[in-house]
C-alpha cells in the first residue's frame, strides 16, 4: 500500500485506537429529500464535531460542505437508481476518480449487490474503481448494499458478500450488523464498518447494535438514519461515539445520551 493511500485511510480509522464513527449523509443518491435530511446542512452541520467523517455525494458535498471544516470525506461514487424502482441494484459508476481526487475525498464509496441481477456489473465496477484508487492512492471502501430486501442481512449472506469485496480489493467494508456477526469478521480480511439501517424503536436499540459489532470486531460505524432522524441527534452521536472511541457500554452511552440531551433543544 502506498504513502497516499496510506495516509488517506489514517484519517478515516483514527490511528490512535483504530476505530472510526463515520457519519452517513449519502441517502439522497437514490432516497431524495429523505426524512430530516431535507436540508443536507441543516442536518449534519451540529453533527459534525463529533464525527470523524462525513459520508456525503459530490453534489452535496459541494452545495452543503464548507470547504473549511476539518472532517475527512468520504465520498459516495456509485449510483443510478432510485427508490421508484423494485431493484436498486443496477449502479454504475457516478464519479470519476480525478473529480474525488479534486475534491480531496479521503476515500470513496461503492455499493455491491451480491446475488442480484447485477452482481456482475457492481462487482466489476468495484475492481475498476480499486484499480483506479491503488493507482492513485485512494481507499476504496465496498458497502454490501442489499436494496429494499432487508431479510437478506444474516450472516452467511454477509460474510459472503464482505469476503467477495475484500477479496476484489476493497479497503474497507460497511456491511449490516447481524447475528453471528463475528463469522462476518472472521471471514473478511480487510476492517468492517457497521450501517445502522432503518431507524430502530428505542436509541439503546441502536446503541446495543453499535456496542454488539464492535465487540465482535467492527472497527466503527457508518450510522446516518439512527442519528440523525433522532430528534436529538447530537445526543445520539455523542452516545456512540462513547461506544466507538470510549469503549462505554449501552447504559453508559444511554447515559451520555439523557445528559446530553437535557441540554440540547429537540431538532
Ligand atoms: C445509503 C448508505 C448509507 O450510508 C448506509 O445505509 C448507512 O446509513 P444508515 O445508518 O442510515 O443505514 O449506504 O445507501
Amino acid at each position: 500500500m502506498d504513502w497516499g493511500l496510506k495516509n488517506r485511510l489514517a484519517r478515516m480509522i483514527k490511528p490512535s485506537d483504530g476505530r472510526s464513527v463515520m457519519l452517513a449523509c449519502d441517502h439522497g443518491y437514490f432516497m431524495g429529500p429523505t426524512r430530516k435530511l431535507e436540508v443536507p446542512r441543516r442536518t449534519f452541520e451540529p453533527l459534525v464535531p463529533y464525527a470523524d467523517v462525513l459520508s456525503v455525494t459530490r453534489g452535496v458535498l459541494r452545495t452543503s460542505v464548507d470547504p473549511s471544516w476539518d472532517i475527512p470525506i468520504l465520498l459516495r461514487v456509485s449510483g443510478g437508481t432510485s427508490v421508484l424502482q423494485n431493484d436498486l441494484s443496477d449502479e454504475g459508476l457516478t464519479v470519476g476518480m480525478k473529480d474525488a481526487l479534486r475534491l480531496n475525498a479521503s476515500a470513496v464509496s461503492i455499493s455491491i449487490f451480491v446475488g442480484t441481477a447485477h452482481e456482475r456489473q457492481t462487482l466489476l465496477n468495484l475492481a475498476k474503481l480499486v484499480d483506479e484508487g491503488e493507482d492513485r492512492g485512494m481507499p476504496v471502501m465496498a458497502i454490501t448494499a442489499v436494496g429494499k430486501e432487508l431479510e437478506k442481512r444474516d450472516a452467511r449472506y454477509l460474510a459472503l458478500a464482505c469476503r467477495i469485496a475484500a477479496e476484489i480489493g476493497a479497503h474497507v467494508v460497511k456491511t449490516y450488523y447481524c447475528e453471528g456477526f463475528s463469522k462476518v469478521v472472521e471471514g473478511c480480511p480487510v476492517p468492517l464498518v457497521v450501517a445502522g439501517g432503518p431507524k430502530l424503536n428505542t436509541e439503546a436499540d441502536a446503541f446495543q447494535l453499535a456496542y454488539d459489532a464492535l465487540q465482535a470486531g467492527a472497527i466503527g460505524v457508518d450510522m446516518g438514519r439512527n442519528i440523525w432522524q433522532n430528534d436529538h441527534s447530537v445526543a445520539m452521536i455523542k452516545g456512540i461515539r462513547a461506544i466507538v472511541h470510549e469503549g462505554a457500554t449501552v447504559k453508559e452511552a444511554s447515559d451520555v445520551f439523557d445528559q446530553s440531551k437535557g441540554a440540547s433543544i429537540p431538532a
